[in-house]
């Protein structure tokens, strides 16, 4: 049987294999614990150390702003509970958007119990944030403000740029989350103007269970983990080496493939999406804002056809995810389609497609066929 054809880039990605070769040669060869003083251990710290300057290169950052965590969930507690509870004396306000992922909404939910207020910006219909919102939701007791680069359900790019002026001459903290938008568009902490940022491994062909955080140099986080004084006490605990070595070659590829991964991306987006098109024209709607979205993301909703039902028949031919989730006897429409008022019947046929640096152009005319194919015969009666 030939494996089915992978378009769920945006839930994780396979390890390239210039990372494979790294983590294995650490595997087999390297094992001594970074914080011991001798050979072994030099080699270990050595290797992190290089790995932290590969992640800094690719956002233009300094090593030193660099921290290792376990994943972008983590990086995003460590990130907006640090700044909470290290600023919570001028303030206890934050401002977010409606339609962050969970790993950001559930860490402003627990901090509301902690007696913290937090803002949920809506979004338009497109899933951008307007800056004059963010700039209305400001209070003189505001101390951090954490809007996602890019939406991993929809693609949409939100203007990180000029909320971060926006931020910056109101003297509040700006974090984003970038989990989405690594390797796919321009990612550059300086450009963007923020104060902290998240990625993960495995959404940038390295493997689960490793992220990153930046944090400019001067900004006073809390810790909310207790230990040792690995990453600067921040994130204690013996370094996960063979990740952290991970990460780092994947952002030096992220880096050096910049032009031709965006371009393969983007190239494979479209001729999907125009292939779809050919074959239903006005029956398909594409989600997103139309300008500023990921070069793989593709939301796009069919008339009259139950996402779950597509995605399940299609299952052993191509992956993809909806943006729905499917319940006993009820669909529950994600936040995000929510927020952007899209309409019941467009949320329940919407399906996410991502493509990835592998995608070849075969794969989507075989991805074309199948899923005009299958429309076709549900649509039928
Ligand atoms: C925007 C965004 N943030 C955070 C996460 C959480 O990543 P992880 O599960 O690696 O912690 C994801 C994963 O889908 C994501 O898309």
């Amino acid at each position: 049987m030939k494996n089915p054809i992978y378009l769920d880039y945006n839930a994780t990605t396979p390890i390239d294999k210039e990372v494979a070769v790294e983590m294995i040669s650490i595997i087999q060869n390297h094992y001594g614990n970074p914080s011991s003083s001798y050979e072994i251990g030099r080699y270990s710290k050595k290797a992190i150390e290089n790995a932290r300057k590969q992640v800094a290169d690719l956002i233009n950052a300094q090593p030193e702003e660099i921290l290792f965590t376990s994943c972008a969930t983590e990086s995003n507690n460590i990130a907006i509970q640090g700044i909470a509870f290290a600023n919570q004396a001028k303030g206890k306000h934050i401002i977010t958007s409606i339609i962050e992922h969970p790993a950001i909404i559930e860490v402003c939910k627990y901090l509301e119990s902690q007696s913290f207020e937090v803002s949920y910006l809506p979004v338009d219909t497109g899933g951008r944030v307007n800056p004059q919102d963010v700039e209305k939701a400001i209070r003189p007791d505001t101390i951090l403000i954490t809007i996602m680069h890019a939406n991993n359900e929809v693609g949409t790019i939100q203007p990180i740029s000029e909320i971060a002026v926006i931020a910056k001459k109101k003297n509040i903290l700006f974090h984003t989350d970038a989990a989405q938008s690594i390797g796919k568009i321009e990612t550059d902490v300086e450009k963007l103007g923020v104060d902290l940022l998240t990625l993960a491994g495995h959404k940038l062909y390295a493997p689960k269970g490793i992220g990153a955080l930046y944090v400019k140099q001067g900004i006073k986080i809390q810790k909310i983990m207790y230990g040792a004084g690995q990453e600067k006490g921040i994130r204690p605990g013996t370094e996960n080496l063979v990740h952290i070595v991970a990460l780092g070659k994947a952002c030096e590829i992220a880096q050096r493939d910049f032009d031709k991964n965006s371009a393969t991306m983007l190239s494979a987006k479209e001729k999907l999406l125009k292939g779809l098109q050919i074959q239903f024209g006005e029956k398909i709607k594409v989600n997103g804002d139309p300008v500023h979205c990921l070069p793989n993301t593709l939301s796009i909703a069919f008339d009259n056809v139950e996402a779950h039902t597509l995605a399940s028949i299609i299952s052993n031919d191509i992956y993809i995810s909806t943006g729905s989730a499917c319940h006993a006897n009820s669909v529950e429409i994600s936040s995000v389609l929510k927020a952007m008022n899209l309409d019941l019947r467009t949320a329940v046929g919407t399906v996410r497609i991502s493509t990835g640096k592998h995608t070849s152009s075969e794969e989507i005319e075989t991805a074309v066929k199948i899923i005009s194919n299958t429309v076709t015969k549900l649509t039928e009666h």
